[in-house]
């Protein structure tokens, strides 16, 4: 990708399928390959993957066009580009740099279980499919208080040598034979899991909604995992969409990248559930669900021990193409708006997010008896912050913004560049933004809360 600090003569996606790659790089990560399968193992299962569909259509599609409008009108990133607008509405983009920072200090810690996670591969750890022993293995690992962090570094590290490194384009060209890559191992680890003796328990689960679990706490969570996952609600698809041709159809861009997004979620859904299911795991395990079940599965493969190997360097390769444009929004701001120089900001910030992911990692394992948020680990309670409250907090600001203060009239001119691209639905997308998104999002927001806290 270019850099975000060009602000003279801003360069563009040289082809619609690199910012496609770009875009889906940021959506596309541990948000669904992790976050997505434990998020529904807590929440009741169907009835979170209900809600997600449900979140995903009203409010996700409404907000991923919105996102990538004001980031095409305006050429600029989320501070700047409010400021253009509207000149005392530039903190929402700040809420957006705040988010950014607290979700890469936890989304490293969890970058650095999967590096660590392909070195057990490596060494032939994934032979075993006895729950007791995976979870042993991994509570070893996570409550030794200094080797969890060693990998987050690493992980860290890697983010801010791409960042600084410039060659964020080059690892965009990558994703596209490694995405691909990781949706078809994904596809047959799935498979696999599916055909697992007891295997149809976890699809039930996962698919068959309950409702009697749905209340206030769960709708906010299916919210923020919406959010979260299609890196929505802090501007990072503000930024994606500066970068765009005025030619290119912006409608198309807001359908493919969430249907991307959700299938892979989905995807990793029906790979570890079914497994949970089939080898007695606790479908409320929680952040390390991931890391305890898979290596069961690939017990039970042929060449299981490369297929793990394989499958954590891809998830790791989807991880780092999410973290560089949480750290790029980060950094961002500095250099726009604070005349930073890209390789000091970036430095800084990525050893200050190092420092403040240090606790989320240390809250999972010697200091799990610390609770903050509702009876949440350190790092669950950084996550809720972030995911829960800043992006929806975000998102419903956005729509606000162009419902109210920018004017439909101007989104839909920019949507349409002038009336040249055809959207029939335009009006439909416009009563989303104006009316329907912002208030969902505020009532889910409000009750969500009184649920958890309450
Ligand atoms: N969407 C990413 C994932 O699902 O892993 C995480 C993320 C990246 C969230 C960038 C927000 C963001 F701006």
């Amino acid at each position: 990708m270019i850099d975000v600090n060009e602000k003279k003569q801003r360069d563009q996606w040289g082809s619609k399928i690199g910012f496609i790659l770009a875009a889906a790089g940021s959506a596309i990560g541990l948000g669904n390959i992790w976050k997505f399968p434990f998020m529904a193992g807590q929440n009741g299962g169907g009835a979170f993957v209900f809600l997600y569909f449900a979140i995903l259509i009203v409010v996700g599609f409404t907000l991923m066009m919105a996102e990538l409008t004001i980031g095409r009108h305006t050429q600029l990133s989320p501070v700047g580009a409010y400021r253009k607008l509207k000149a005392k509405w530039a903190w929402v983009g700040f809420l957006g740099v705040l988010a950014g920072f607290l979700i890469l200090s936890f989304y490293s810690v969890i970058g650095g279980w999967v590096i660590r996670y392909i070195v057990k591969a490596l060494t032939g750890a994934f032979t075993i499919s006895d729950p007791d022993a995976l979870g042993g293995l991994f509570g070893a690992f996570i409550t030794n208080p200094l080797e969890p962090l060693v990998y987050h570094a690493i992980f860290m590290a890697l983010t801010l040598g791409i960042v600084i490194g410039g060659v964020k384009g080059g690892i965009e060209k990558y994703s596209k034979i490694l995405m691909p890559s990781l949706f078809v191992m994904m596809i047959l680890i799935m498979i696999r899991s599916l055909t697992l003796d007891g295997a149809m328990e976890g699809v039930k689960f996962l698919l068959l909604p309950d409702f009697s679990k749905i209340n206030g706490g769960v709708v906010l969570a299916a919210l923020g995992q919406v959010f979260f996952s299609l890196s929505l609600g802090m501007g990072t698809m503000i930024t994606y969409g500066s970068y765009l041709n005025k030619d290119e159809n912006l409608v198309d861009s807001s359908i493919q990248i969430p249907l991307l997004d959700t299938a892979i979620a989905l995807v990793a859904g029906l790979a570890i559930l079914p497994a949970v299911f089939a080898f007695g795991f606790n479908p409320e395990g929680g952040p390390g669900l991931l890391f305890i079940t898979l290596p069961a599965v690939f017990s039970q493969m042929p060449l299981g021990s490369l297929f793990g190997v394989l499958f954590f360097v891809l998830v790791l390769f989807a991880a780092l193409t999410s973290s560089i444009s949480l750290l790029e929004v980060v950094v961002a701001y500095f250099v726009d708006e604070k005349n930073w120089d890209r390789k000091k900001s970036s430095l800084v910030f990525g050893l200050i997010i190092f420092l403040f992911g240090i606790p989320s990692s240390l809250g999972i394992g010697i200091w799990s008896d610390i609770r903050i948020i509702a009876g949440r680990d350190i790092l669950d309670s950084v996550d809720f912050v972030a995911s829960n409250v800043l992006l929806p907090l975000g998102g419903m600001l956005l729509c606000i913004f162009i419902g109210w203060v920018w004017g439909l009239d101007n989104a839909f001119k920019e949507v349409t560049n002038n009336g040249k691209i055809k959207f029939p639905l335009m009006n439909v997308w416009g009563f989303l933004v104006k009316w329907v998104a912002p208030i969902a999002i505020g009532i889910v927001f409000v009750q969500g809360l009184i649920d958890t806290f309450f």
